[in-house]
This record gives structure tokens, C-alpha cells and sequence, in this order.
């Protein structure tokens, strides 16, 4: 299905951008501002997985960000909407296939670090996954990548770099932390705050880690940037979706100002 899906895409367009950005639907704006745009519904692809949300998300779209090409997948699915991981990552495999070199993910966090703050972007230097699935599970399929794939450095150094720069020049305060990814989608107890906390996660989160292992799997590097929406757990009042996405909206300006700047930055 993921060849089915790629060689469709390729019908549509010669050429593939080697980066790509997966964009909340906070960050949809970022989308908008790109020029030569080519937009594609998720539903118009062959077995690429349609997110249920109301809004833009559900789109591919590819263009220029000022003048480098990138594709944007605007909209994700997760695993908490009964998603497997196979159809969690498709996509990324699909653009795989289409020779992406560079994978920029993004999403909403609760801060278990007492020094973030709600709207703090912080750069994920590591993860550990508690998701209790994993995307490689099930035959390997050689032409894609290793049976056991190294995650040593799954969120490349390299753009961790180009990522401090571009914030320090912009003068965009950024956390650098782990991301540990539930299943969601209830948010966790204080308890399970502090474990996380004990066993070394700065940020929780329901997305992210099977992005990050299926392009490990197939040599895409891959920056993941969080925005703290909330404290975690025990840390603040209560919690609620509502103040994920306001807090979210709130903090989209300097995320897009960020990947902007660094974009053009990735490739070697
Ligand atoms: N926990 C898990 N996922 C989240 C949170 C949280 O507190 N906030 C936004 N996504």
C-alpha cells in the first residue's frame, strides 16, 4: 500500500522536497504562507489514514518556504483514535519512498520539567517509549531499513545544532528535553508524573515516537520540537484539551518564526 501511495504521489508531482514538517493544526498558518503550493486531501491517496478532527488537517501540501521546498503533512492520526502504527506512519513511509531526507515533527506536551513553563518550545533530544507498540513489529521488510535499527541518536545532533542557532539568533527561548509517548488519550495521573520524572522524561506526549522510529528505520533524520501546552499532571490545577490548543495557537508565531529560519538550514 505504501508503493501504491507513492507511486500516486509521484504522478502528481516530479519532484519530492527532501524535508518534510508534520504541523498541528495550530501551526496550519505556517502552510498558508508557502509558495507554489501543491495541496493534496489525505482522502484523495491511496490508503493514507484520514484524521477525524474539524479544521484544514488532512492535507498534504508542498510548496516553497521562502526558497526552500518542503512538504508539509498537515493533520496526523494517533494511536489513541484506534489508529495501528502501521497507519500512524504511513505517511512517513510514503515520503520515505519519495527520497525524504529530513523530518521535522511537532507536537503538543505537558511539561514534567519543574523549569518549562506553558508555551515553552523545547527541542526532544531523546525519547522512551511507553506506548506498549512499536511500528517495526511484524516482518521486516529489508528494502526499507534493518531488522533492529540503531536509536542512538534518533533526533540527529546535526539539526539539534542548527535548531539552537536559529532560536538563539531569534531570540526564541528553547527547553531541551526527553519526550515520553503514552497511548493516551486520557492525560496521566500525578503518579505516573512522577514515575515518568523518576525514570528521566522532561515532556509527556501522546504522538511522536512512531513518527521518529519508522524514519530511523529508513536513515531520515529527524528534529521533533514540543510545545509545552500545559504542566503535567499535579503540576497545575487540572487539565484539558481546551487549554492544549489555546496554548498551542498562542505559541504558534514563534514556532513557525523557528522552522522557518531553520529550514533552510538542514540539508548538508
Ligand atoms: N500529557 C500528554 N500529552 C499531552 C499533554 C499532557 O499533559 N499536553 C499535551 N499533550
Amino acid at each position: 500500500m505504501i508503493r501504491q501511495a507513492a507511486d500516486f504521489l509521484r504522478s502528481r508531482l516530479n519532484t519530492w522536497p527532501s524535508t518534510a514538517i508534520v504541523l498541528g493544526s495550530a501551526q496550519a498558518a505556517f502552510a498558508e504562507a508557502l509558495e507554489d503550493k501543491t495541496v493534496i486531501p489525505y482522502k484523495d491517496i491511496p490508503g493514507w489514514p484520514v484524521p477525524a478532527v474539524e479544521g484544514h488537517a488532512g492535507q498534504l501540501i508542498t510548496g516553497v518556504c521562502g526558497t526552500t521546498p518542503v512538504t508539509v503533512l498537515s493533520g496526523r492520526v494517533h494511536l489513541y483514535e484506534g489508529w495501528t502504527p502501521q497507519q500512524v506512519t504511513f505517511g512517513i513511509r510514503v515520503l520515505g519512498l519519495l527520497g525524504l531526507k529530513n523530518l521535522i515533527l511537532t507536537n503538543a506536551a505537558g511539561g514534567i520539567n519543574p523549569k518549562y513553563h506553558p508555551g515553552l518550545l523545547v527541542l526532544i533530544t531523546d525519547h522512551i517509549n511507553l506506548q506498549g507498540s512499536n511500528p517495526l513489529c511484524g516482518p521486516n521488510d529489508g528494502g526499507l531499513g534493518p531488522r533492529f535499527p540503531d536509536m542512538s541518536r534518533a533526533y540527529s545532533p546535526a539539526h539539534l545544532d542548527t535548531a539552537r542557532s536559529a532560536a538563539k539568533e531569534l531570540g526564541i527561548p528553547v527547553g531541551e528535553g526527553v519526550y515520553a509517548a503514552l497511548l493516551g488519550p486520557s492525560f496521566e495521573t500525578p503518579a505516573e508524573i512522577r514515575y515518568l520524572r523518576t525514570i528521566g522524561a522532561d515532556l509527556a506526549g501522546m504522538s511522536t515516537v512512531p513518527e521518529t522510529i519508522v524514519a530511523n528505520h529508513m536513515g531520515i533524520r529527524v528534529l521533533a520540537i514540543s510545545t509545552v501546552t500545559n504542566m503535567a499532571a499535579g503540576m497545575q490545577k487540572e487539565l484539558s484539551h481546551h487549554e492544549v490548543l489555546e496554548t498551542g495557537k498562542a505559541s504558534a508565531g514563534n514556532l513557525i518564526r523557528l522552522l522557518t529560519t531553520l529550514l533552510p538550514r538542514l540539508d548538508p
